[in-house]
């Protein structure tokens, strides 16, 4: 399966303008616990640059643009996210990282638990090297 897993969202527009709605286990396979929002990134910035254990998330950029950086150890894909219908689902054990944020990027994150600390892996090598072992962990049970 790819790195990239988006999801188109329901665009509900009328004369008065557009709403989409976001719906746990509906829109995306989670419940929502948590929702962040990002803004006012310089374009210069890199944020992310970690991966997580459990967590499962879905980032939707609402406003002008940004570029993510998927890689689940086996594949890395840069992808720009520039529009407020499509939903980037970020799995577990994938490292993310955002970068050329466009001055106006708005960028919403629906996140499947509560802020943990301890969820996070901030070392790529410690990252790649988890990756390999549960790779040769399913090898040996398959
Ligand atoms: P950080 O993890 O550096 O953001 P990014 O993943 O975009 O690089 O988070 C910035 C600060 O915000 C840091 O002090 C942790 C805090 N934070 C929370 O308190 N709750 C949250 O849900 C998140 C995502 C971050």
């Amino acid at each position: 399966m790819s790195v990239i897993r988006e999801t188109q969202l329901n665009l509900r527009s009328d004369d008065r303008g557009s709403l989409v709605a976001v719906e746990g286990m509906v829109d995306l396979p989670f419940e929502i616990k948590r929702v962040y929002y990002i803004f006012g990134s310089k374009p210069a910035s890199r944020r992310g640059c970690h991966a997580h254990y459990h967590l499962r998330q879905m980032a939707i950029c609402l406003a002008g643009s940004c570029r993510f950086l998927m890689d689940d150890g086996d594949e890395r894909v840069e992808h720009v996210l520039d529009r407020s219908t499509t939903g980037l689902l970020i799995e577990p054990m994938v490292w993310h990282e955002m970068d050329s944020f466009s001055p106006d990027c708005v960028l919403l994150l629906l996140a499947s638990a509560r802020y943990d600390r301890s969820d996070y892996i901030h070392h790529y090598d410690q990252f790649i090297e988890l990756t390999h072992m549960k790779s040769r962990t399913l090898e040996l049970v398959a």
